[in-house]
């Protein structure tokens, strides 16, 4: 069978199907594999037992189950979620958004497939215009969604080296060149596979940036304020009219419902939600009505608070120490873990590359995902890419602490 230029570019092998395929089979039916690969969300008992209960509610009545399972909502999504969300947002942040700037997607995923290829790609008068990404590494998931090869463009960061075994990336503001054939510029915050969580003063320089080119500034806050709150360092939340803001439930412990939240200027979001109708007729609304009466209440953000964050903050400290008492005296640093659920790991005289790492590694049970993947756009060349890993904290502690260990002699044997 003989595929389109679409259908080629979509069946190529590709990081974010790498770490799906793992993660899905370690988390199914491989389940002797220790899982530290995937952004699977932990099992957090507090939250699995809110949506217990939630779900017992829903089951008591036929009524509701019918609006859980048998409703096609609108192609912009549940209006009653959409409708609490502005409200919890602007009580919250005293932000001006409206209905109009709201739109739900399967899951973020699919948002920035929407986003990146609505802005960047061949344009009408024959111009080619890219995503920039002011910093990398920067999430593996963006990698692979042009449906027109190379939209992505990157630059190198600044590297801050703290207390051993820490240091930082900074966006290195000297390298950011913005021209015409940028589109939007786009960073995660928290920062997926780093947990480095940008500063306000990077945040409101970067706005500034896109306003001055009249493009707008996409932020990635699947692990962010309100929700679910995996961040371990104060910064300001980010919104203007220039701004799009993805959110996503997924890791309030919902992937699998597949809900993504843009909020943007009226003109994307509606754009969006024509490209819903066509993709998918509406947006799965199951977790619309699952998180509904969390969102109304602002309970949604109390819980990210006092059961989320504390869940993954004493996981990461405890992950933090794990790897220092077993990689003593190997030369290795690890990234500042200022949120989300992943430690970033750089090995600078690693003799090996991190994908064969990650190889050896599989063949030992341990699942990782090599550092190379997370450089989309990046041009240049620079050993720093093939030299570092990304482990998630998020599961089990016995299995991270053996994964741990397991890498610690592999690193010793290498
Ligand atoms: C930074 C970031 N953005 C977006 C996504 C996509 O998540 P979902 O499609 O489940 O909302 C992920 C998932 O891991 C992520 O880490």
């Amino acid at each position: 069978m003989k595929f389109s230029q679409f259908g080629l570019k979509f069946t190529q092998d590709a990081g974010i199907l790498s770490l799906m395929e793992d993660l899905g089979h370690a988390l199914t039916v491989n389940q002797n594999m220790m899982m530290l690969g995937g952004g699977n969300p932990g099992k957090v008992p507090g939250v699995v037992r809110i949506l217990q209960k939630r779900l017992a509610d829903i089951a008591k009545d036929p009524e509701s189950v019918y609006r859980l399972l048998g409703i096609y909502d609108p192609p912009q999504g549940n209006v009653k979620l959409i409708r609490a969300l502005v409200k919890l947002f602007n009580d919250l942040y005293e932000w001006p958004i409206q209905e109009e700037n709201v739109c739900l997607t399967n899951g973020s995923q699919s948002a920035f497939f929407m986003l990146f290829n609505l802005m960047a790609g061949q344009y009408p008068d024959e111009s080619f215009k890219k995503i920039q990404f002011p910093l990398t590494p920067e999430y593996i998931g963006y990698a692979d969604e042009g449906i027109t090869p190379h939209i992505f463009t990157a630059s190198k960061p600044r590297i801050e080296m703290q207390n051993p075994p820490f240091f930082k990336y900074h966006v290195d503001f000297d390298r950011l060149s913005i021209d015409d054939r940028v589109a939007a510029i786009c960073v995660s915050r928290p920062t997926n596979p780093t947990g480095n969580m940008l500063t306000d003063d990077e945040i409101n320089k970067l706005d500034r940036i896109a306003r001055e080119n009249q493009i707008p500034l996409i932020i990635d806050n699947a692990y962010g304020v309100p929700f679910p709150q995996i961040v371990y360092q104060k910064a300001t939340p980010f919104w203007n009219d220039n701004t799009i803001l993805c959110m996503s439930l997924s890791k309030l412990g919902l992937p699998s419902v597949r809900t993504g939240i843009v909020i943007g200027p009226a003109e994307i979001t509606q754009a969006l939600a024509k490209m819903n109708a066509i993709l998918t007729l509406s947006p799965v609304g199951v977790g619309s009505q699952l998180v509904l009466d969390l969102v109304e209440s602002g309970d949604i953000c109390r819980i990210s608070r006092e059961v989320i964050q504390p869940f993954y903050r004493t996981k990461m400290q405890q992950t933090v120490q794990w790897i220092q008492d077993a990689f003593s005296g190997l030369d290795y640093a690890i990234h500042q873990p200022e949120g989300a659920m992943f430690l970033w790991l750089w090995f600078p005289n690693l003799p090996v590359s991190s994908l064969e790492l990650y190889e050896r590694l599989k063949q030992k049970g341990v699942l990782v995902v090599s550092g190379h993947y997370f450089f989309p756009g990046l041009s240049e060349d620079w050993d720093h890419t093939a030299q570092c890993i990304r482990m998630t904290y998020s599961q089990e502690n016995t299995m991270v602490k053996r994964g741990i260990e397991i890498m610690a002699e592999t690193l010793r044997e290498l």
